[in-house]
């Protein structure tokens, strides 16, 4: 059995014709299939998502807010929200027969999180993992998903997601092959069902039944519609706040607009983790509310602002904590409220991007945080 040794990494450039892209993939998915798995005791995942609610220590807010509240979620194996989803769809799937432990290759389009998630239960179960990460993503969180014995394609990012070499559609061309198995977790039931019967329970039990807003950053939209749906069969008044970023299109979708009209209003962004150009099917949009969207600039900003308050997070928190502001300053929020944030994942992987200030200038952020 292959031990800690890195998963292995390709880079697709954009300029291959279609032809040298498929000999490429090709060979590479051969050599994954050639590779000892890596292989990690089941007893580190069975604690997944079973974690506390943490009150935010913002001196200002809380004074105003006094039941303010995170959901703090950072300390799961693979650091991140995304591990309840990924246990959820491969074990659904072992269930079901769709895949077969120690055998088939799961193979997904991930960000990150949810890669990480699924390279840890690939090594639980013994199946190799393949994973398409867009080139925006840190190479720190990268060698996370390779230090969980993944393989990597890095994929271009600045290209539409029908273009052949964009990840969603490498995504699809590794699920033609026979003993590959990709969970789809934009549209895997799983997804939402994790949240669904883990998350959503969670809030509403730590929070004695007392929650009215939830706040949620959103992109697969699993996370959202899972707790939303829960929460709302709980009591249909709390209000559920999605979170999304500029040149995503998910808060076009909730405005009644059909994805093909607005589509090409999408384009990308800096900030990671969540807001999509597409429309997931688990994106419930009865039971969310209301989106608010934030900017690279502000999200980030935050994301350097947050460690103040005692919160060490990632991007998507940050832009979390500024949907929470921008949601007050709307008065969707007000003082009776008890609100939920939820910061989806830990920093330690954007050390080398937003909390660093080589990156930050080079972005044309401001570095005064
Ligand atoms: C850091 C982070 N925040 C937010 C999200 C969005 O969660 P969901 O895909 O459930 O909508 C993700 C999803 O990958 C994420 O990794």
């Amino acid at each position: 059995m292959r031990g800690t040794q890195l998963g292995s990494i390709i880079h697709i450039s954009g300029r291959e014709t279609i032809d040298e892209l498929h000999a490429k993939l090709d060979s590479y998915i051969q050599s994954v299939r050639q590779s000892n798995p890596m292989r990690i005791d089941k007893k580190y995942t069975e604690k997944i998502g079973n974690l506390p609610l943490i009150t935010l220590d913002d001196p200002i807010l809380k004074k105003k807010y006094r039941s303010l509240r995170t959901l703090d979620i950072s300390y799961n194996p693979a650091l991140s929200i995304k591990d309840i989803m990924a246990r959820q769809m491969v074990e659904d799937a072992l269930q079901e027969g769709r895949i077969v432990k120690g055998k088939t290759i799961i193979a997904e389009a991930t960000s990150g999180n949810t890669g990480a998630g699924i390279a840890l239960m690939g090594a639980v179960y013994g199946n190799n993992v393949l994973l398409v990460v867009p080139n925006k993503v840190s190479e720190e969180k990268i060698k996370r998903l390779r230090k969980f014995g993944a393989h990597v394609i890095v994929a271009p990012t600045k290209i539409a997601p029908t273009d052949p070499h964009s990840y969603y559609s490498i995504r699809d061309y590794m699920g033609t092959k026979n003993d590959i198995w990709v969970p789809q977790q934009y549209d895997n039931p799983s997804n939402t069902k994790a949240h669904y019967l883990y998350t959503g329970p969670q809030i509403w039990k730590e929070s004695n039944g007392n929650v009215t807003v939830v706040i949620i950053p959103t992109g697969t939209s699993g996370t959202i519609s899972g707790i939303g749906r829960y929460l709302k069969e709980k009591n249909r008044n709390i209000k559920i706040i999605g979170v999304d970023t500029i040149g995503s299109i998910l808060y076009l979708l909730k405005q009644g607009y059909a994805l093909e009209d607005v589509q090409h209003l999408s384009h990308s962004y800096d900030i990671q983790g969540f807001g999509e150009d597409i429309y997931p099917k688990n994106l419930d949009l009865n039971v969310i509310d209301e989106y608010i969207r934030v900017s690279d600039m502000s999200g980030l900003t935050m994301t350097r602002i947050l460690p103040a308050l005692g919160v060490f997070q990632g991007q998507s928190s940050g832009a979390s904590y500024v949907a929470l502001l921008e949601a007050i300053h709307k008065g969707f929020v007000t003082k009776k409220d008890h609100v939920v944030l939820m910061f989806p994942d830990s920093a330690i992987p954007y050390r080398k991007d937003v909390f660093n200030d080589e990156w930050m200038k080079e972005k044309k952020f401001s570095i005064n945080y």
